[in-house]
């Protein structure tokens, strides 16, 4: 039967219970729209405001890296442990299982390959298969101080209005011009600028001096980028400082995937970033898993 309003004196208004506004946990993103917070929920856990995302992406302009020749093979038995992945719509149609319920984060810019000048990129998704893909961010690569930088900075830009009107989050790539020395100071430029022009999240290489002011300076969460292959150790110990001196995680690749154990080394990158484990804590956490 219809619940009519002369029957209201036996419903619970909860009058003493004010109405709940709570700030949502990424820094900068209180003004975002439900659909995009709730994307980005899907990247960063709500319970550390942090990410372990796992990128694979690097085939888009370098074809198959070492680690990532078979995704199938090597890369979905990872993907429990990961809270986001990082990759290309051609990678997720084809080796992703659809059941993935954490964070897709597509790689939308793309052109030049390994062979040519990398900055000339340019929009290589469209918005409307970003959103059939149901994904929780795109990413964009920004040449800052590179031969393209203007038309990377316009990619950027592009996205951002197409994310903003869809509910979709960018994910600013800083990525370094031919001439351009990759120290704090070039970093602080690099990820200020992306935020200033709209990305939701940037993502950003670590740097030993002075990292903690490239994410003070920056409005949005930053989240370290891995780089080059190091010991397991040594990239344990650079993910905790990176977290320690203000990154809302990690995305990282061949730090994983070509590391000897990858599936020990992602738990063991999940420990000093959610858990705040120490990268010696972890180290062993890794060696245990590996010796398994
Ligand atoms: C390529 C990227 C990669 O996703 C990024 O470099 C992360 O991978 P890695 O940890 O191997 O550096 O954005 O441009």
């Amino acid at each position: 039967m219809a619940d009519i309003e002369s029957t209201g004196e036996t419903k619970d208004f909860c009058l003493d219970h004010p109405a709940r506004s709570e700030p949502f946990f990424l820094k900068g993103s209180n003004s975002l729209d439900w659909g995009m917070q709730n994307r980005l929920s899907r990247i960063f856990s709500p319970a550390s405001g942090k990410t372990v995302m796992l990128a694979i992406d690097h085939g888009y302009f370098q074809g198959p890296t070492t680690g990532l020749e078979r995704v199938d093979v090597k890369i979905v038995p990872l993907l429990p442990h990961a809270d986001a992945l990082m990759l290309t719509r051609g990678i997720l149609r084809t080796c992703i299982p659809s059941s993935f319920g954490r964070g897709i984060v597509l790689r939308a810019s793309g052109g030049p390959s390994i062979l040519k000048e990398l900055s000339n990129e340019e929009i290589a998704v469209d918005m409307e298969d970003a959103l059939r893909l149901n994904v929780a961010a795109v990413a964009v690569q920004v040449f800052i101080g590179g031969e393209f930088e203007t038309r990377t900075v316009h990619n950027m830009t592009r996205l951002v209005d197409l994310g903003n009107r869809y509910g979709i989050a960018v994910l600013g790539v800083t990525a370094v011009g031919k001439e351009m020395v990759r120290d704090a100071k070039y970093l602080r430029l690099a990820c200020r600028i992306c935020a200033e022009l709209g990305a939701h999240v940037v993502k950003t290489y670590y740097v030993a001096e002075g990292f903690e002011t490239v994410t003070a300076s920056c409005p949005v969460p930053v989240v370290m980028a891995g780089g080059k292959k190091l010991p397991e150790l040594e990239a344990l110990k650079m993910a905790r400082r990176a977290v320690a001196e203000g990154a809302a995680g990690v995305d990282m690749g061949r730090n994983i995937f070509q590391s000897e154990a990858p599936a020990a080394m992602i738990q063991a990158v999940r420990k000093v970033v959610h858990e705040n484990a120490t990268p010696e804590a972890a180290y062993q956490y890794y060696l245990s898993l590996k010796g398994k």
